[in-house]
């Protein structure tokens, strides 16, 4: 072949690969989410999601030191309540499960980095994001709930709040009830674009937050849009969001593409649990390398523009990245 130009001459040795990568990541930019559950000495594996526990506020030490050992330097709190009712009162109850694992967190690691999932799903007798009207959610009942969840977050020590309802308006509401009470400088992670996803099924056994009737099509995303989640961001943005999510990851890296590109935030990407639960699945079957998978997932979403990964396998990334096997 008579050719001067052989883009295979970049690749013949890894020393050389990794010089030329266009990819690079950071420990710093993973966060682990982590499951809180009320009651003591609580330590139980997921069923949906091998490898994921839910622990009760006095055995959180167990996972943070291997969050912390692994490098890890931020987690997402989900709480999961022993009681439920109509209105998800103990969402916001400031002796609430997440209250108190803030605390004791804070305590015990005052610089690890706390972000906390501000919804209602997992405290509502019903399991839906918000306040009902009928069987409808209705959007700007739900808003005063949420910023009163915020702010009780903060005030027991969150470093940032990411609300994940999707109601309209809920980012300024959020914003303007920690700016009433001084918290100026907590930031707002919002989950822009969320999609009425399928892949969240094992969490919401997790969270044991499965909605008793009907689905969040009526305030998650409709799967088919593109425009429509970039709209969502950026009103989100408009009205105070200092980070914005896309959620899931995998199945949505032209929506974390395109924001990436067209949205001057920092851009968090979610591989939710879904993704975790297919990776594990595949790996038993002895169809799948496991490893293989969470590397190449990571990196396609973090190539797609994402600048913050969020993800059930932080703490494997961030010993990967470590030995040189990516980033
Ligand atoms: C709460 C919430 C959900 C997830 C994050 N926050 C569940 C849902 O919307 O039904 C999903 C996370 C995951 O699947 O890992 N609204």
């Amino acid at each position: 072949m008579e050719s001067l130009i052989r883009p295979r001459r970049l690749r013949t040795y890894e020393t050389l690969r990794k010089m030329v990568r266009e990819t690079r990541m950071d420990p710093s930019s993973l966060i682990y989410p982590l499951f809180i559950v009320e009651g003591e000495g609580i330590k139980e594996e997921i069923p949906s999601m091998e490898g994921q526990y839910r622990y009760s506020v006095d055995r959180l030490e167990e996972a943070l030191e291997e969050v912390i050992t692994a490098g890890v330097n931020g987690i997402l709190l989900f709480g999961v309540p022993k009681t439920k009712d109509e209105e998800g009162r103990g969402a916001y109850d400031d002796e609430g499960v997440v209250q108190q694992g803030l605390r004791a967190i804070k305590k015990r690691y005052p610089t690890l980095y706390v972000i906390t999932d501000v919804c209602m799903c997992e405290y509502t007798s019903h399991g839906h994001c918000g306040i009902l009207k009928g069987s409808y959610v209705d959007n700007d009942a739900t808003l005063k709930k949420l910023s009163k969840i915020a702010l009780s977050h903060v005030r027991a020590g969150a470093d940032m709040v990411a609300p994940s309802d999707m109601m309209d308006g809920r980012v300024k509401a959020i914003r303007k009830e920690l700016d009433r009470f001084g918290y100026t400088e907590v930031p707002i992670l919002s989950y822009g674009a969320k999609y009425a996803s399928s892949f969240y099924k094992p969490f919401r056994e997790a969270a044991n937050s499965t909605p008793l009737f009907g689905d969040r099509k009526t305030y998650q995303m409709d799967y088919h849009n593109r425009k429509e989640g970039i709209r969502e961001c950026m009103l989100d943005v408009e009205e105070g969001a200092d980070i914005i999510m896309i959620k899931p990851a995998l199945a949505y890296l032209d929506v974390i593409r395109e924001v990436a590109e067209r949205i001057p935030v920092p851009v968090a990407a979610y591989s939710v649990s879904g993704e975790y639960a297919m990776v594990k699945a595949g790996a038993k079957e002895g169809c799948l390398d496991e490893g293989e998978l969470i590397c190449e997932m990571a990196v396609s979403v973090y190539r797609a523009g994402a600048d913050i990964y969020i993800s059930y396998f932080a703490k494997e990334l961030a010993a990967y990245i470590r030995e040189g096997r990516i980033g």
